[in-house]
């Protein structure tokens, strides 16, 4: 009889489970334990999803190893479900990377109220910047004069540029957030940024990814997991050894930066020892803020210095309009932007062409979704593939050549286009969107406006193809050489 009630049991749950998920969009036959991995081999995993769909359409469902995930391909798919239907496809998937780096605090990982409560904290803490002794532009207009003088002092000789890219962009988070900057030579800051970028080497990797799907036999593997989670500890005490001498100086009426607002947030409603108040996880907050803003913008700028000596003749376009519109006695600011369109353009195509995060990060449905003729049970996984939307042909007319004309109307004016989407777009739209403009804008312009950049082989032969290519796109390594003008 037991036997028996188990068995109806298992059936009405087997039975339940493939009812809930009849509606699904269509995707490969699934193999059992491994899924469609077998068709998503190699290194490069979103040119497989869009192969799949050429098969199954735009809006299609893959198995990876255990996890069903729903991959939204195209400008009209990804926009329809992340801002018509924004709400619905606004949450992130628990995981197994995600829960075990972030614990569901700080704001990339989070769902729910916590999330809700510290995007909103940490946009209008970033936007009403200008509290403390400087606004952020200022912040970055010095960091770019910095940049310039360690740059200068290569006296044209080849050099790579990456390290001192992610320290001037990593010290303008610093700034905001603790109100500090490092010298390009602080040999522990540079090791501390080398652990950032390798860890989102090792991250866009897809060996690392079989931690999200078979996160318990990993556990007890070694693998590059475990770099990830060394680094990630080691960077949680830098961020707490700079945070609690701030506590000590706190003066909770004048917050300066970032990690002050932080703490006077926490003392608020005195729930300083309440393992509930979601302030006190500030070490999620400020970490992401730190990973999250310097990797993506210091590659995003050694991508664009990658074009501009590839592509010679529009470096020196740029850097005409810098003469004309700023000169050389000052130093550019944000309001130059609107009279430089051509500028403008050129920034706009390196950050499409960079594509830097192709497969977006993960999404999740908040709730049981019925989009186009699907039903896509709540707490799927969801990629809107941002690569298929940065190139999407209906929208961009050559768009695997690099061509600022995407950007520009017939009478050389700056015109946008809707399937530009890098941050993302929707609820979940990158939070520093704002401070990534800024800075590439600020020290693309300053870097020109001081110096020539060319290349030490033939320009001809420089790839722009990534080195690396799955969470983030990673450029060749290459070096340049600096000249003053
Ligand atoms: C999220 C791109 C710079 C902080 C994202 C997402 C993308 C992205 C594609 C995912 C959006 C989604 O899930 O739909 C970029 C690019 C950058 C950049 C291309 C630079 C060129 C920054 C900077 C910061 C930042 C400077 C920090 C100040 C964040 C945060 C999220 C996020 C906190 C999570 C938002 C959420 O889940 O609500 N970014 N980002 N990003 N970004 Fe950025």
């Amino acid at each position: 009889i037991l036997t028996a009630i188990f068995l109806s049991l298992l059936l009405m749950w087997l039975r339940r489970d493939s009812t809930r998920y009849a509606r699904m969009p269509p995707g490969p036959t699934p193999l059992p334990l491994i899924g469609n991995l077998l068709q998503i081999t190699g290194n490069v995993p979103y040119k497989h999803f869009l192969k799949l769909s050429e098969t199954y359409g735009p809006v299609m469902t893959v198995h990876l190893g255990g996890l069903r995930v729903v991959v939204l391909v195209g400008y009209e798919a990804v926009q329809e479900a992340l801002v018509q239907h924004a709400d619905s496809f606004a949450g992130r998937p628990k995981l197994p990377l995600f829960v075990r780096i972030a614990s569901g605090y700080g704001v990339i990982t989070s769902n729910g109220d916590n999330w809700k409560h510290m995007r909103r904290f940490s946009l209008t803490t970033l936007r009403n910047f200008g509290m403390g002794k400087h606004s952020i532009e200022q912040y970055i207009q010095e960091e770019a004069q910095h940049l310039v003088e360690k740059l200068c002092k290569t006296k044209g000789s080849p050099f790579d540029p990456s390290m001192s890219l992610s320290q001037a962009v990593a010290n303008v988070i610093c700034s905001i957030v603790f109100g500090e900057r490092f010298e390009y030579d602080d040999e522990n800051f540079a090791h501390l940024l080398a652990l950032i970028t390798n860890s989102l080497l090792i991250f866009s990797r897809p060996l690392a990814q079989m931690y999200n799907m078979f996160p318990k036999l990993f556990n007890f593997l070694p693998g590059p997991h475990k770099a990830i989670f060394g680094a990630n500890d080691e960077l949680k005490q830098f961020t707490s050894t700079f945070a609690e001498k701030h506590r000590k100086d706190l003066s909770p009426d004048s917050p300066q930066d970032f990690i002050d607002t932080f703490f006077k947030k926490m003392k608020q409603g005195q729930q300083r020892d309440n393992p509930q108040n979601r302030f006190n996880r500030w070490r999620e907050s400020v970490l992401e803020l730190f990973v999250a803003g310097t990797e993506t913008t210091s590659t995003t700028l050694r991508f664009g210095f990658l074009i501009l000596i590839k592509y010679p003749h529009i470096q020196e376009k740029v850097q005409k309009e810098i003469d004309e519109v700023i000169g050389h006695q000052r130093s550019p600011t944000m309001a130059d932007k609107k009279k430089m369109p051509y500028t403008n353009a050129v920034i706009h195509e390196i950050q499409r062409l960079a594509d830097l995060v192709p497969m977006n990060l993960p999404h999740a449905t908040t709730e049981d979704t019925h989009f186009r003729n699907y039903m896509i049970p709540e707490g799927t996984i969801v990629l809107p593939l941002l690569h298929s939307v940065l190139h999407d042909k209906k929208l961009f007319k050559s768009p695997h050549s690099f061509d600022p004309g995407h950007f520009l109307d017939e009478t050389g004016c700056f015109k946008m286009n809707p399937a530009f989407i890098p941050f993302s777009t929707g609820k979940r739209v990158c939070l520093g969107e704002s401070l990534a403009q800024m800075e590439l804008f600020l020290f693309f312009t300053t870097l020109l406006q001081n110096l020539s950049l060319s290349s030490t082989e033939d320009p001809a032969n420089l790839s722009l193809l990534p080195c690396a290519s799955s969470f983030l796109n990673i450029p060749m390594p290459y070096t340049l050489l600096i000249n003053p003008r």
